[in-house]
C-alpha cells in the first residue's frame, strides 16, 4: 500500500515549495453543478459488455444482468449522469435494433471499434434501467450521422410518452410500463469526424432540423445538447452559436489528453518524467479551451443559458500490448489521478458555464474509473479522485488566491501547485490541493477570508512511483489514506508529498 511516509521519504533532500493560499469564503461564486462529475459509456471494447453488462445467466454475480461489483462502486461514486451509447458508436446506432426479446435482436458488426459482433443485448431498456439502478440521470446521444429526424423523434417518444401511442404501447409490451425520465438528449457527436464529416455550416442546419423533432411531454423535456467542437476548433463554435443558439440548451466540447503526438501517444505505464510533465501540461490546456469556447458562447448567450458540456475528456494512450488495440483498454496510474484532479479543478473555476462533463470512459475504456477482468474488478486512481472530490458536487465555488512556483522538466513547465475550494452542501469548506511535482513536496499555508477555521481533516492519494497503479492481483496499491494538516492560529499548514492529490475538509 502506498504510504505517506514512503512518499515523503522520496522528497528528502529537496526543499519543499512554499505557497501561501487565501480562500475567499467571502466571495462565493457559481454552484459547481454535480453533473461535472458525469461519466461516458460507449459500446466500445469491454466498456458495456463485461464492464457493466454480463447478462442474467452469467456466473459473475449480477442483478438482472448488471454486474454487482461495478454497480456498487458506481453507486458509491454518486455518478450524477451517464452518456450513452457513444461516441462514434451513437452515429451508427439504430435504437429499434436494441429493443424486444434479446434473442431476436439483430447481430451487427461494431465497425468502429474492432469489427466485433454487437448483439444489441444492451439497448434502450438495459441502459435506462441501469441509469436508474445506479441513481444517475440518463444522457442519450442520438444518431445524426446515419439516422433520420424521424428515427430520433420516435426514440424520444418511445422513452418518454405516457400516452397510448403505438410506440408507448410497444415499450410497455417490452416490459416498461411507465415512461422513463429523459433529462438529456444529444443531437450529434463529433459531426466534424466520425459523426458524418460535416462542415460546421452544414451541421448547424442539420442540428436545427433534427432538434425540431425532439418532442417530449412538457414535464419530461430533455436538455438538447448540440454536437460541438473538436479541441480548438473555434470556427465550429462560432458557426453553431451564431446559427443555432436559440435551438440548443447545451453545447458539447471534446478534448483528450495524451503525452506526445496523436501518432505517438505514449504508454499508460512505464513512462518517463518528461511524459509525466507533458501529460499534465496538456491536461491544463483544458483551461484555455474552455475559456476560448466560453468567450464565443458569451457573445451569443451573455446570460449563460446554454451549458458547455465537456462530454468527452480524459487521457488517451497507446493500446496496451497483448490487448485488442481497438478496445482502447489502458492502465490508469497516479498520473491519471493528477489529470483528473487538475481537470476537475478547471471545471470548478468555470462552473458558471461548464454545466456538465463526462469522463471517457466509465469502465475499461481510456481513462476509466473502473477496470474489470472477468469476475475481478479494480478501482483506478481516477476513481479515487472522483470519490475524494464528492463533496464538490453541487457545492458553491470559492475563489482561491495563490502564487506558486513552477514545476519544470525539460521543455515543460507548469504551476507546481493547484488549489480549488468550495462550500459544500454540508456547510463545510472543502479544499482540493494538487502537487504535480514528482520530486518535491509543497508546504501550503492557507488562510480563509470570511470564515472561521475549525477542525481540519484530510485524505491524500500519492505513491512513490509516478506510474503507481492498481492491478487485479493487487487492487489496493493506490488508495486514499489519512492526511494530517496542522492548524496554526487561523491558518492551515499542509505539506503535500510530491505528486499528490489532497482533499481537506474544514469544519
Ligand atoms: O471515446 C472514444 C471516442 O473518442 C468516441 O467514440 C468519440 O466520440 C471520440 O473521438
Amino acid at each position: 500500500m502506498a504510504s505517506l511516509a514512503g512518499a515523503q521519504a522520496v522528497a528528502q533532500g529537496a526543499k519543499p515549495v512554499e505557497v501561501a493560499v487565501t480562500i475567499r469564503a467571502d466571495q462565493p461564486g457559481a454552484k459547481i453543478n454535480r453533473n461535472i462529475y458525469g461519466q461516458f459509456a460507449e459500446h466500445l471494447g469491454a466498456g458495456i459488455y463485461e464492464g457493466v453488462w454480463v447478462g442474467e445467466n452469467s456466473s459473475i454475480p449480477n442483478t438482472r444482468g448488471y454486474r454487482n461489483d461495478v454497480v456498487a462502486a458506481l453507486q458509491k461514486l454518486k455518478v450524477p449522469v451517464v452518456r450513452w451509447p457513444g461516441g462514434c458508436f451513437a452515429d451508427e446506432y439504430h435504437w429499434r435494433e436494441g429493443i424486444g426479446p434479446r434473442d431476436q435482436r439483430p447481430v451487427k458488426i461494431n465497425t468502429l471499434w474492432g469489427g466485433v459482433e454487437e448483439d444489441n443485448s444492451f439497448g434502450t431498456h438495459e441502459f435506462l434501467d441501469f441509469a436508474e439502478l445506479i441513481g444517475a440521470d440518463a444522457y442519450v446521444a442520438g444518431n445524426v450521422g446515419s439516422g433520420t429526424p424521424q428515427e430520433m423523434s420516435e426514440w424520444v417518444e418511445y422513452i418518454t410518452s405516457d400516452t397510448k401511442s403505438t410506440l408507448a404501447e410497444l415499450r410497455r409490451k417490452n416490459g416498461r410500463d411507465k415512461a422513463w425520465r429523459l433529462p438529456y438528449f444529444g443531437v450529434g457527436n463529433e459531426n466534424w469526424g466520425c459523426g458524418g464529416n460535416m462542415r460546421a455550416e452544414y451541421f448547424a442546419d442539420q442540428y436545427r432540423q433534427f432538434q425540431t423533432f425532439i418532442r417530449a411531454p412538457q414535464d419530461n423535456k430533455p436538455v438538447k445538447v448540440a454536437g460541438g467542437a473538436n479541441v480548438a476548433d473555434y470556427h465550429w463554435t462560432e458557426v453553431m452559436l451564431s446559427q443555432a443558439a436559440k435551438d440548443m440548451d447545451a453545447y458539447s466540447l471534446h478534448y483528450y489528453t495524451f503525452p506526445g503526438r496523436w501518432a505517438d501517444k505514449g504508454k499508460s505505464t512505464g513512462f518517463r518524467e518528461d511524459q509525466w510533465a507533458s501529460t499534465l501540461t496538456n491536461a491544463l490546456r483544458m483551461d484555455e479551451l474552455v475559456t476560448k469556447h466560453s468567450a464565443i458562447m458569451d457573445k451569443y448567450d451573455p446570460g449563460k443559458r446554454i451549458g458547455l458540456y465537456v462530454d468527452e475528456w480524459g487521457t488517451w494512450y497507446e493500446p496496451e500490448p497483448g490487448r485488442n488495440p481497438h478496445f482502447l483498454w489502458q492502465q490508469n496510474t497516479l498520473r491519471d489521478a493528477h489529470v483528473a484532479a487538475l481537470s476537475l479543478n478547471i471545471f470548478h473555476r468555470h462552473a458558471d458555464r461548464v454545466q456538465m462533463t463526462a469522463i471517457a470512459q466509465m469502465v475499461n475504456v481510456l481513462q476509466a474509473v473502473i477496470l474489470t477482468d472477468k469476475e475481478k474488478m479494480v478501482l483506478t486512481p481516477t476513481y479515487h479522485v472522483f470519490e475524494m472530490y464528492l463533496p464538490f458536487q453541487d457545492a458553491t465555488f470559492l475563489p482561491a488566491e495563490f502564487r506558486t512556483p513552477d514545476y519544470a522538466h525539460g521543455s515543460w513547465s507548469i504551476p507546481a501547485v493547484d488549489v480549488s475550494a468550495a462550500r459544500g452542501k454540508d456547510g463545510k469548506l472543502h479544499i482540493a490541493l494538487v502537487n504535480v511535482d514528482p520530486n518535491r513536496s509543497a508546504t501550503l499555508t492557507t488562510k480563509i477570508a470570511g470564515a472561521k477555521t475549525g477542525n481540519v481533516s484530510g485524505r491524500v492519494l500519492t505513491a512513490a512511483a509516478m506510474d503507481a497503479h492498481n492491478t487485479f492481483d493487487r487492487p489496493n496499491t493506490l488508495q486514499p489514506t489519512q492526511f494530517k494538516a496542522q492548524r496554526k492560529g487561523d491558518q492551515i499548514v499542509a505539506t503535500l508529498p510530491p505528486k499528490s492529490v489532497v482533499v481537506l475538509t474544514v469544519e
